[in-house]
């Protein structure tokens, strides 16, 4: 059916922050709305899609049919993303994931000290760089980039160190775009380097065009 076009598919989206405690109270997040994410994840059910939305901490609420699975840090949502990603026809990571986290997570709340506290982070897995060594060359993955600077590059080795098959640029340079507002501004890069710029929408609508550009790799 026309309006249903990924009838059939299924469909993993990751949105959201990560957060990564530091003790029992405290954690390390970002800003993320998980906006972005939940708004591709309703479009793709909108669109037919068996759709399963891997969600970090956000207030944000589907408004579609889908599967919802709720985690915390950046471990959990490897895992969580790791679990179903084979048996994933398309999918789109959009969450804000921790590059850090605390090395030790303190048992006992964090006593303040006389001095300064030096809290030593160790990196995180990378979920959309491993996800893309395992591909299969009928699975399609795509990635966000947000950059603050020499964008476009980045962008374009991104698609290619995590092996994606499209990377979604929005830029923090842009207002109205990013991380809390209700807009984004995205430039689109496929595999052939092609890029296609779009002007600031909702994010409702950006999640269209994110859809039909897969779409458009599908056919
Ligand atoms: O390399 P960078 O973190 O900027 O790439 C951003 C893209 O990678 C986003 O699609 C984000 O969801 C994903 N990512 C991830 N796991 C990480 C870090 C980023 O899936 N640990």
């Amino acid at each position: 059916k026309k309006s249903m076009p990924f009838y059939g598919k299924t469909v993993m989206v990751s949105a959201g922050p990560t957060y990564e405690a530091i003790d029992p109270v405290r954690f390390i997040g970002n800003h993320s709305s998980g906006k972005m994410g939940f708004a591709i994840a309703d479009e793709f059910a909108k669109l037919g899609a068996d759709v399963t939305l891997i969600a970090g901490p956000s207030t944000q609420k589907a408004n579609q049919n889908l599967k919802r699975i709720d985690i915390i840090s950046a471990q959990d949502m490897l895992n969580a993303c790791s679990s179903i990603f084979d048996n994933t026809d398309i999918t789109v990571m959009c969450a804000a994931v921790a590059d850090y986290k605390p090395k030790v997570v303190s048992v006992q709340k964090i006593k303040k000290q006389e001095n300064n506290l030096t809290l030593e982070l160790e990196k995180t897995t990378d979920i959309l760089a491993s996800l893309g060594k395992n591909k299969k060359p009928h699975q399609i993955l795509v990635g966000f980039a947000l950059e603050t600077n020499d964008e476009e590059n980045y962008a374009k080795g991104k698609l290619e160190k995590k092996n994606l098959d499209l990377v979604i640029l929005n830029s923090l340079n842009d207002k109205g775009a990013g991380f809390k507002s209700d807009t984004n501004k995205i430039t689109i890069f496929n595999k052939a380097l092609e890029k296609t710029v779009f002007d600031m929408k909702s994010k409702t609508e950006v999640a269209k065009d994110i859809c039909e550009a897969i779409l458009k790799i599908i056919k």
